[in-house]
């Protein structure tokens, strides 16, 4: 059985790919990746070398490419990751993720209809996406999968069309379609861009800690294999048309977030207690920046039995522990483009 992983030189997708090759040695895994800023090669290196794994750089927009690939393999499932993932990169500049999330997602399922069209028992299209689809809760509540779509940025609004686009490909075609949509996730390999990373290099760096408005945001935090574990099981025993929710049942200010990984920062540094905290700045706040996410996840563990495993205070220090033993892998992913996009994004 081949399976395409598309946008698994990423954060979340290396780790999936990694957990794939590992528990199903029987299986073919191609890895499709675009290798933009955020794909990094590096993150699957332990892995590079095994028989069952193949890596191909393409874009999903690329419409003869796809044909190509699905000709040249013949795929049982695809799970699609490849995305655009950063809500302030689609504040700057959304066409990007109308690109890449939008009409990628569309070309990509046209590829899988035209090339299962025939026969499609046993196929299954994947499509990973985001809490953000549903908008914003207040104090209280969570978010179901009857919560109705309320997107609020360029990137939310990306994804919810492609999350409709998925649907649409299942009532129209026929096509074997399962959805999850999971919250914040972190862990290894995250791009330092998103909170959790980019406040440990920060810390590490003694540089200005930017906390956006009031630092009241509320996030439902997701150490990353509890996810992957979660897509395998969904891929494997989901059932067809359905979505799941995925989530931590781990809520934190994020205020309350970077004092904690301060103080896990002190205590791996050596530092005196209390000494990162000096580096908080509240910043302008974010626009359009939703206040609280929070999954009831009740359906996937109800249904499949799943619950995350990670809890946020191993989960904070592993992940700290992570990027100081791994300083290389943050050196060469903070030169270049994030350089200038540090520059754009903290400027004011
Ligand atoms: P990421 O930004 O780390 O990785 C995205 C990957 O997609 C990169 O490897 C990139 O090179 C690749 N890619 C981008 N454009 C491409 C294209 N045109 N063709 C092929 N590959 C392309 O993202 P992530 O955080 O790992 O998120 C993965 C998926 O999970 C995304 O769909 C995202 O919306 C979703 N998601 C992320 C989170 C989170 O907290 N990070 C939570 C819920 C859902
Ligand atoms: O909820 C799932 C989503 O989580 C995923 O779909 C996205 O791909 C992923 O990027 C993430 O989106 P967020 O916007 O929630 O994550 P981010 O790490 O960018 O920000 C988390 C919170 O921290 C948010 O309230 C904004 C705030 N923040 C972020 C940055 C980068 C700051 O206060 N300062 C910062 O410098």
């Amino acid at each position: 059985m081949t399976i395409l992983i598309t946008g698994g030189a990423g954060f979340i997708g290396s780790h999936l790919v990694r957990r794939m090759l590992h528990r199903y040695p029987q299986y073919h895994i191609v890895n499709l990746d675009l290798l933009t800023y955020a794909g990094n090669l590096e993150n699957l290196r332990d892995v590079e070398n095994l028989p069952n794994y193949t890596f191909v750089k393409g874009s999903i927009e690329d419409e003869a490419f796809l044909d190509q690939l699905f000709q040249q393999y013949d795929f049982q499932g695809v799970i699609h990751l490849a995305a655009e993932s950063h809500v302030d990169r689609s504040i700057a500049d959304p066409m990007a993720f109308i690109y890449t999330n939008v009409l990628g997602t569309v070309r990509l399922l046209h590829a899988a209809r035209q090339h299962w069209k025939d026969n499609m028992d046993g196929k299954r299209f994947y499509h990973v996406s985001t809490d953000e689809v549903y908008g914003s809760l207040g104090e209280t509540g969570f978010f179901t999968e009857t919560t109705p779509y309320d997107p609020r940025s360029p990137y939310s609004a990306s994804k919810a069309a492609s999350d409709h686009f998925v649907r649409a490909f299942h009532h129209t075609y026929g096509l074997p379609v399962v959805l999850s949509n999971c919250s914040n996730n972190y862990g290894p390999c995250q791009f330092p861009e998103k909170l959790i990373p980019l406040m440990i290099n920060n810390i590490q760096h003694n540089k200005p800690l930017p906390v956006y408005g009031d630092g009241r945001y509320t996030r439902d935090w997701l150490w990353v294999e509890d996810h992957a574990e979660a897509i395998d099981l969904i891929y494997h025993q989901g059932r067809i048309g359905e979505t799941y929710n995925i989530g931590g049942n781990n809520e934190w200010k994020n205020i309350d977030l970077v004092h904690a990984l301060c103080d896990v920062m002190d205590e791996l540094l050596g530092r005196a207690a209390g000494t990162s905290r000096q580096l908080i700045h509240f910043v302008t706040d974010r626009p359009g920046h939703d206040r609280r996410y929070a999954i009831d996840a009740s359906k996937l563990k109800n249904d499949l039995g799943w619950a995350p495993t990670v809890y946020a205070e191993d989960g904070l220090r592993r992940t700290a522990q992570w990027y100081l033993d791994n300083a290389e892998w943050l050196r060469h992913v903070t030169s270049g483009e994030y350089l200038q996009y540090y520059e754009r994004q903290y400027a004011s």
